[in-house]
């Protein structure tokens, strides 16, 4: 009797612990476009000793979808915009898509996919209306395949969606809108949503306010409070997120849909690559965030827990560039999985937990020779080639490594280059200018990184390895 008891308590006590779960738990971005990504199984266990359970991904990726396997992480899976007019053309190819990229990893009895993502910020005005033909019938090929496949109910589309989606002519949320050229296109797929009681993803991002607005006042981009609050009818706003959030709420309530559920799809802050990107503002806004997201607190006009991904997981040394050299610095984690900050997410308060078992390549760097003669017609096509080909977004005006000379940041460039090709002999070959270090070339603020360890690398080093204890075992 005791133990029936004592399991019976057991089992509302697990019941409990999932209900709350489910409801509270940050997600986060995962993205991949690095030249030397983590491999999924480090990544799954970092989400993991982060206690967090909830990530977003950008495709499908079968090997990352492996890792996800039995983790207890729901997923969001990505289709990217690129696939969106065949997924709007062929039925079929979004049957295919659905039983290769869903059904597969579901049925497996692994992967707990809860959203397809159809497309990432289609409507985005830079495309120039690019997407604008496919997104819908794309949306609703994948949802019809969904329900073909039986999976309709358990897992929801949506369509994470830039906030430059909607306006407001006024700047109060009350007066907020769908964006006037895809005004009658935006509420054919929020009703398509709402049919299919699927959520609005929405990405927010205070920092490119601050960023294209050299006049935006800087407080009201976080959440500690802001001298000249915006009253929109009594409502109050003290910060931009709120004022950004509650002006999509309008929007739906205006044409219609005042309670569909809204998901943060992207919130975060960079920490590198302009003069508002760096460690102390980063930490600020996301702990802001974290703080009353932790409390269960929205915003005036949905005051409740919310539902929001950070961005990002990672650092991406090969994120494109054109919004910003910002870009490849939005990890809560550098490239190798060491944390940026002291930030708390969740019940643990001891700060981020960092990879483990990552190695790194030697203690090694290119850089320029002491005795190199900067007025060499090779400098700048050497930078140039550096620079194209790896990462110098920590160059430039008021970033980490804004502060180096001009043999300083030539060095700089050489080592990313040496660093993104492995370390190889031939990466540090600048004619005439470049010679290889043990010794750090890194500043207070400045590191000149060491690449780590990819697959391919550590294969090759393991067959050394193996070579040798031959050779050993051999002579012996
Ligand atoms: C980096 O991005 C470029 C352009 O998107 C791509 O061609 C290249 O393969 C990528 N490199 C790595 C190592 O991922
Ligand atoms: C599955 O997703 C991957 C990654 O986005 C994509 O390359 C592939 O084409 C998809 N498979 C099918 C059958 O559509
Ligand atoms: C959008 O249009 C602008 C101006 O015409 C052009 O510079 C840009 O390359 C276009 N972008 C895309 C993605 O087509
Ligand atoms: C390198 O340093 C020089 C001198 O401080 C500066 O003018 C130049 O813009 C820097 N280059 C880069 C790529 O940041």
């Amino acid at each position: 009797m005791e133990g029936k008891k004592f399991r019976i308590y057991f089992v509302l006590m697990m019941l409990f612990a999932t209900s709350v779960l489910e409801v509270g738990g940050i997600g986060v971005n995962w993205g991949t476009q690095s030249t030397h990504p983590l491999p999924p199984s480090t990544v799954v266990k970092m989400l993991k000793d982060n206690g967090i359970q909830k990530v977003k991904l950008f495709d499908a990726d079968p090997n990352i979808l492996d890792a996800l396997k039995k983790s207890g992480i729901q997923v969001m899976v990505g289709i990217p915009n690129d696939l969106l007019y065949t997924m709007a053309n062929s039925r079929q190819a979004a049957e295919k898509w659905v039983a290769k990229n869903v059904s597969a990893h579901v049925s497996s009895g692994g992967v707990d996919i809860r959203y397809i993502a159809v497309g990432n910020e289609p409507f985005l005005s830079t495309y120039n209306g690019t997407f604008e033909a496919t997104t819908l019938p794309a949306l609703v090929n994948i949802q019809n395949a969904l329900i073909k496949a039986g999976l309709g109910s358990s897992i929801k589309v949506t369509v994470p969606s830039n906030a430059d989606v909607y306006q407001s002519s006024s700047g109060n949320p009350s007066d907020g809108d769908f964006r006037t050229d895809i005004h009658d296109l935006m509420v054919q797929i929020v009703k398509f949503l709402s049919q299919n009681n699927a959520p609005f993803t929405v990405n927010i991002y205070p920092f490119i306010s601050l960023y294209e607005d050299p006049n935006f006042p800087v407080d009201y981009a976080f959440f500690n409070g802001f001298s000249d609050p915006l009253n929109d009818n009594g409502k109050i706003y003290d910060n931009v997120f709120d004022a950004n959030y509650d002006t999509l709420v309008w929007a739906l309530n205006k044409n219609g849909f005042g309670n569909m559920p809204i998901i943060v799809g992207e919130i975060g802050w960079p920490t590198d690559g302009d003069r508002n990107g760096n460690l102390q503002l980063a930490q600020r806004f996301n702990q802001g965030f974290m703080t009353r997201f932790i409390a269960g607190k929205g915003t005036p006009l949905r005051p409740g827990p919310m539902d929001a991904y950070l961005f990002s997981l990672v650092d991406e040394d090969n994120k494109s560039i054109q919004p910003g050299n910002f870009e490849r610095h939005w990890g809560l984690f550098y490239y190798d999985g060491r944390p940026k900050y002291q930030l708390t997410i969740g019940s643990r308060t001891n700060g981020l937990v960092g990879a483990t078992g990552v190695a790194h390549l030697p203690k090694k760097w290119c850089i320029l020779k002491p005795s190199a003669n900067l007025n060499s017609d090779q400098v700048a096509p050497s930078v140039s080639y550096a620079c194209q080909n790896a990462d110098c977004t920590s160059l430039g005006y008021g970033t980490s490594c804004g502060g180096l000379d001009i043999r300083g940041n030539i060095s700089y460039a050489f080592n990313s280059y040496y660093q993104v090709n492995d370390q190889v002999d031939g990466a540090c070959k600048f004619p005439g200018l470049s010679t290889v270090t043990d010794r750090d070339p890194s500043t207070q603020d400045c590191t000149f990184q060491i690449m780590i360890q990819t697959d391919s690398a550590r294969k090759i080093g393991s067959l050394r390895i193996v070579l040798f204890a031959f050779l050993v075992v051999a002579f012996l």
